[in-house]
């Protein structure tokens, strides 16, 4: 690890391009970091110093697999740097925005102030030959206002184009530079030949390119993400018909994912999704399709919130089912990420549930290969524990929540003479029942008809 030989980069061509990236979260330094590897030379802005310091040290502030190594070539490559500020002087052909788009704090629709206030930043900067291009997932119709914000400071009609990105975490490097589409969202043939050309080594390898207007470009990224969340959903509902009729989510899954108009990909049932896009992707879609006038187009995925959310309900009533009265019980959350290969606990699952085990009085200790730092003591009423066979130690209930490898690959015949019950929930289906069942545990899995 830390080699920057291990970084591939792809050699120079006649239209390097000079790229500006505001906001280097998530999202904003793997773009930035994949635009360096492209070949172009990138500066990296974000209001928050302290992200912005440690960056320019290498390290990216956030896990994610392969991001640090790639991050510590490009700057000693000298093909990204952070900058201090973007004044009249700074002269970029594209500046990419690439802001957070959270939730209100009390309602579904975005907040897009970080956005606005990343415009205002960058009016000073912008010269009529530069492209800006919006990242961000955004409310349809928020580029259109970008545009004439930024057209009414700059004095000119400014270049706007909107690009949506499909990064997943565990595998967004990847993602960024192997993307499997690329949707370019423009008014003007300006724009999206800038983008192409920043793209190039991309779109020669054959990568699809779509081309549409900025509205179409906003709504792909909801659109997709809805689709996402419908499918996890859609699963899920069948797991809880499963459960009370005796058959198997995980078989029928399986079964129907053969047709290849279904498909089996993100037809896995558990407890759900979460992460810092599908659930708040939804809730903004509903959000501005009310406003819009057309909520009942999408007034199912309110259906598709209730059921994700009933999942991890789910979770906690049979943990009451099977320990009776939670106060005091022991019990292991494995994982707190929303996913394996994250750090990230945005609206994760499997915290959620450790939390509502919590509040219901049990004794919850949260284990994860990578997330407890970031975790930190954040909620007080989580024993936060990294050594997995400590965390095992006396429990009266184990659940897994997240599923690292480091947790599929665990022996239950010696996990199993640490807890003080052989019991155990299996929240993403990962587990072999039978070899769990072989070394004497209990085990739910959710919409799986097991018999113990
Ligand atoms: C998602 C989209 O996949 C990506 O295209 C978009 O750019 C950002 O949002 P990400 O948030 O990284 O990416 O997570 P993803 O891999 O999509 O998983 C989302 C959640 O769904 C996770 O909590 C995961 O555990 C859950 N999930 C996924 C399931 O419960 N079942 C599945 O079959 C697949």
């Amino acid at each position: 690890m830390g080699e920057a030989s291990q970084v591939f980069v792809y050699r120079k061509w006649p239209s390097t391009m000079r790229v500006a990236v505001i906001g280097l979260g998530y999202l904003g330094l793997t773009h930035a970091v994949a635009m360096a590897q492209l070949g172009h030379f990138v500066t990296g802005f974000d209001v928050d110093q302290a992200k912005l310091e440690s960056i320019r040290l290498g390290d990216p502030s956030f896990f994610e697999p392969g991001l640090k190594v790639s991050l510590e070539s490009a700057l000693a490559r000298k093909q990204f740097s952070v900058g201090i500020e973007l004044g009249r002087s700074s002269s970029f052909d594209i500046i990419f925005l690439c802001v957070g788009t959270p939730s209100q704090a009390h309602a579904g629709d975005a907040d897009l102030s970080q956005l606005f206030a990343a415009v205002e930043s960058v009016t000073q900067a912008i010269l009529p030959s530069t492209v800006v291009v919006g990242k961000s997932t955004v409310p349809v119709g928020t580029a259109a206002a970008v545009r004439n914000r930024l057209s009414e400071r700059a004095g000119f009609q400014v270049h706007l184009a909107w690009n949506p990105e499909f990064l997943r975490e565990g595998t967004a490097l990847e993602d960024s530079i192997n993307p499997n589409r690329i949707v370019i969202g423009s008014s003007d043939d300006y724009s999206s030949q800038k983008l192409k050309e920043v793209y190039k080594p991309i779109l020669d390898k054959g990568t699809p390119l779509i081309e549409v207007d900025v509205e179409t470009a906003e709504l792909v990224k909801v659109a997709a993400n809805a689709f996402l969340a419908t499918k996890i959903s859609f699963i899920n509902a069948m797991a809880e018909i499963a459960e009370v009729s005796g058959a198997d989510a995980v078989d029928l899954s399986k079964a129907i994912g053969y047709d290849e108009r279904i498909g089996n990909k993100f037809l896995r049932n558990g407890i759900g999704f979460g992460g810092g896009c599908l659930p708040k992707d939804i809730r903004g879609f509903v959000s501005r399709a009310e406003e819009l006038g057309v909520g009942a187009a999408v007034s199912f995925l309110k259906e598709v919130d209730a059921i994700n959310q009933r999942r991890r309900a789910r979770v906690v009533f049979l943990a009451e089912q099977e320990l009776g009265e939670l106060s005091n019980k022991k019990i292991l959350m494995l994982g707190t990420s929303f996913k394996p290969d994250s750090d990230d606990m945005r609206d994760s699952p499997a915290l959620d549930i450790g939390l509502r085990l919590a509040e219901a009085g049990a004794k919850v200790t949260v284990h994860d290969p990578v997330s407890l730092a970031a975790l930190g003591d954040k909620h007080p009423t989580l024993i936060r524990e990294q050594n997995l066979s400590a965390a095992a130690k006396d429990q009266a209930l184990v659940i897994l929540g997240t599923e690292w490898s480091e947790y599929k690959a665990i022996d239950p015949t010696t996990f199993g003479e640490l807890v003080a019950n052989k019991l155990i929930i299996d929240g993403r289906n990962v587990l072999d029942v039978a070899s769990w069942q072989a070394a004497g545990w209990r085990i739910i899995a959710l919409g799986r008809n097991v018999h113990n």
